[in-house]
C-alpha cells in the first residue's frame, strides 16, 4: 500500500527570509491562501519573534487558512515560544517549530556551548512549548554535518520528551543523496523510539542536491518533506516543492508514495509566489519553467506529434497548465509545419508541403518565430513578401503638458495617403496609442500583452518592447528596441499593423481561390 508523504511548506519563513525586501501582511496572506488551496499539509507561516510585522502576518494567516495546519518557528528561548504560541492562539490546533544547532561547529562556534548543554536547552524548551500545543516539531539544525552518534542520542531524548516531528535539516546543502539517505537509515536503525515521531527532512540547495536528497530520504523512511515553492530560500534556496510533488506523482510505481496535494494548482501557486516575491522563474526550471513542456527541435516536435510520451513524462494539465502550440522556428521539421497547418484547417492535399517547408525555412531564418498568418500566406500567396510595408511612420512629435497630459502627433503613410493622428492622454499613453491606431487604420484589435524592459549601459538607457495583439482570434507579435518608450512602442505597433494588413489582404486572396 502506498504511504502518504506530508508536505511542509516554508515559503513564508525560510523562503521569505531570503528576499531582498520582506513581504507585507497582505502579500503573505495571499500566498498562504494559495498554499491552502493547493492542499499543503503544513504551512510555516513565519517566525513571530523576528518582527511585529511577522507576528501580525501569522495572526492574519491563522484567521484565513482553512485546511492546512499552521506552524511558527521559535528558537529554544522562552520568549520566542510564548510569542509563537500567542500569534497562533486563535487556532485550536497549531504547530510550534523549535530549532537548535546540533553539529560540533554550530554548538561550539555559534552557540558557545557543549552537547550536554544543548540537550538540556532543547528539553527545557519542549516543556515550555507543551504548555501550548501537543504538535511540536524539533529541528536539529545542521543535522547533515552532525556526528551520527550524537544525532541518534539527541533524537531519542527529544522524542522521549514529547516531540512529535523530528526534522533533519541539511542546513548548508552539503550532503549527497547516498550520504543523506544513510543518515536517515541509521536513525531508523539506532533510535529505539523512532516510531513514536514523524521523521522530516529539510534540504538546502547549495550543491543543487536539495530535491535529490529529499527523495533519497523518503526512500529511507522519512515521512515529511520541507521545502518552498520555486525553491526560494536562504542562499541557493530550499528543495522546490513543485519538483518533489511531481517526482512523487510521476514515479509513484517506483517510490510507492503519494501526497494529498492538489497538483493542478502548482502552476498558479508558483506564479503567485513568483509575482509577489519578485523572483522570476527561469525558462528551463523543472515543472514550471516556460520551456518545461515545449519542444523545439524538429526531431522532438516530430516525436511528440506521433506520441507525446516520446518526449514527455508528465502532461501540462497535471500542474494546471494548458498545452501550448508547437513553437515554429527554423529548427522545426516538416512534420511540425504539417501538423500546424492541419490545426488551422488545411489538409496536406490543399497545398504543397515541400514547397511550403522550403519557404518556411527561408522566412524563419529571417524572422525567428513563424505565426499562423505567415504559414497561410506562405502556403497560398505567390511571392509572399514579408518586407512590403503598408504603413510607414513619417513623423512623430511628443509633448508633455504641465497638467501631466501627453500629446502625441503622428504622421503615418498608409500606402499612398498621409494620415495625421493626435493623441492626448494623461496616465495611460499605451491605451491612448492603441485606441488611436484602431480608429485611424480601421482595424479593430485588442492588446493582449506588452512588456517594456529597460537596459542601462554606459550612462545611456535603451528600451526593449514586446507586444502581443489579437486580431480576429489570431495573435500577432513583434518586438523592437529603441531609446524612447513611446517612439519604440509606436514603431512596434506599426510593424504589427503591417502584419495584420498583410494577413487581411492575403486572407481575401486565399478565400477567393
Ligand atoms: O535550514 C535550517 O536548518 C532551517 C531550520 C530552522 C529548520 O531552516
Ligand atoms: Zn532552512
Amino acid at each position: 500500500m502506498k504511504e502518504k508523504i506530508i508536505i511542509f511548506d516554508t515559503t513564508l519563513r525560510d523562503g521569505e527570509q531570503s528576499l531582498q525586501a520582506s513581504l507585507n501582511t497582505k502579500e503573505k496572506v495571499r500566498i498562504a491562501l494559495a498554499l491552502d488551496k493547493m492542499k499543503i499539509d503544513i504551512i510555516e507561516a513565519g517566525f513571530p519573534i523576528s518582527s511585529p510585522g511577522d507576528f501580525k502576518s501569522v495572526q492574519e494567516i491563522c484567521k484565513i487558512v482553512k485546511n492546512s495546519t499552521i506552524c511558527s518557528l521559535a528558537r529554544c528561548v522562552e520568549k520566542d515560544i510564548k510569542i509563537a504560541a500567542k500569534a497562533m492562539s486563535k487556532l485550536e490546533n497549531f504547530r510550534i517549530h523549535l530549532f537548535l544547532g546540533t553539529s560540533k561547529l554550530h554548538i561550539e562556534s555559534k552557540l558557545k556551548k557543549n552537547f550536554k548543554e544543548i540537550q538540556e536547552m532543547a528539553i527545557k524548551s519542549i516543556k515550555i512549548a507543551k504548555k501550548y500545543t501537543n504538535d511540536i516539531e524539533f529541528s536539529c539544525e545542521d543535522a547533515g554535518r552532525t556526528n551520527i552518534d550524537e544525532l541518534c542520542n539527541i533524537v531519542e531524548s527529544l522524542i522521549k520528551n514529547g516531540v512529535t516531528t523530528i526534522n533533519i535539516p541539511d542546513t548548508v546543502g552539503y550532503t549527497l543523496p547516498n550520504e543523506f539517505k544513510k543518515i536517515i537509515s541509521k536513525l531508523y536503525k539506532r533510535v529505539p523510539n523512532i516510531d513514536k515521531a514523524i521523521i522530516s527532512v529539510h534540504c538546502h540547495n547549495d550543491l543543487g542536491m536539495a530535491v535529490g536528497n529529499s527523495i533519497s530520504a523518503i526512500q529511507a523512511g522519512a515521512k515529511q518533506i520541507e521545502g518552498t515553492m520555486i525553491g526560494i530560500g536562504e542562499r541557493a534556496g530550499n528543495a522546490a516543492l513543485e519538483e518533489i510533488i511531481m517526482a512523487i506523482k510521476t514515479r509513484k510505481k517506483l517510490l510507492n508514495f503519494y501526497t494529498s496535494i492538489n497538483h493542478k494548482k502548482i502552476y498558479q501557486t508558483s506564479k503567485i509566489v513568483s509575482k509577489i516575491c519578485k523572483i522570476s522563474i527561469p525558462i528551463n526550471k523543472a515543472i514550471i519553467g516556460k520551456n518545461a513542456f515545449s519542444h523545439s527541435s524538429g526531431i522532438h516536435q516530430d516525436g511528440v506529434i506521433k506520441n507525446k510520451k516520446n518526449y514527455e513524462i508528465m502532461v501540462p494539465k497535471d500542474i494546471g497548465l494548458k498545452r501550448k502550440k508547437l513553437n515554429l522556428t527554423s529548427r522545426s521539421g516538416k512534420a511540425a509545419v504539417k501538423q500546424r497547418m492541419k490545426e488551422i484547417g488545411y489538409l496536406e492535399k490543399s497545398y504543397n508541403l515541400k514547397k511550403l517547408y522550403k519557404k518556411f525555412l527561408e522566412l524563419a531564418d529571417k524572422k525567428g518565430q513563424i505565426f499562423d498568418y505567415d504559414l497561410e500566406s506562405l502556403a497560398f500567396i505567390k511571392n509572399y513578401n514579408m518586407k512590403k510595408k503598408y504603413f510607414k511612420l513619417k513623423n512623430l512629435k511628443i509633448f508633455s503638458e504641465i497638467s501631466g497630459k501627453t500629446i502625441i502627433f503622428l504622421k503615418i503613410l498608409c500606402r499612398n495617403k498621409i494620415k495625421k493622428i493626435k493623441i492626448k492622454t494623461k496616465n495611460d499613453q499605451i491605451y491612448g496609442i492603441n485606441k488611436a491606431f484602431n480608429k485611424i487604420l480601421f482595424i479593430k484589435t485588442s492588446l493582449k500583452k506588452f512588456k517594456i524592459k529597460y537596459k542601462k549601459k554606459n550612462n545611456t538607457t535603451s528600451v526593449k518592447i514586446n507586444i502581443f495583439i489579437e486580431y480576429k482570434n489570431k495573435k500577432f507579435y513583434e518586438e523592437n528596441t529603441g531609446s524612447n518608450v513611446i517612439k519604440t512602442y509606436i514603431k512596434t505597433i506599426i510593424k504589427i499593423f503591417n502584419n495584420i494588413w498583410k494577413f487581411k489582404k492575403n486572407r481575401k486572396k486565399i478565400q477567393k481561390k
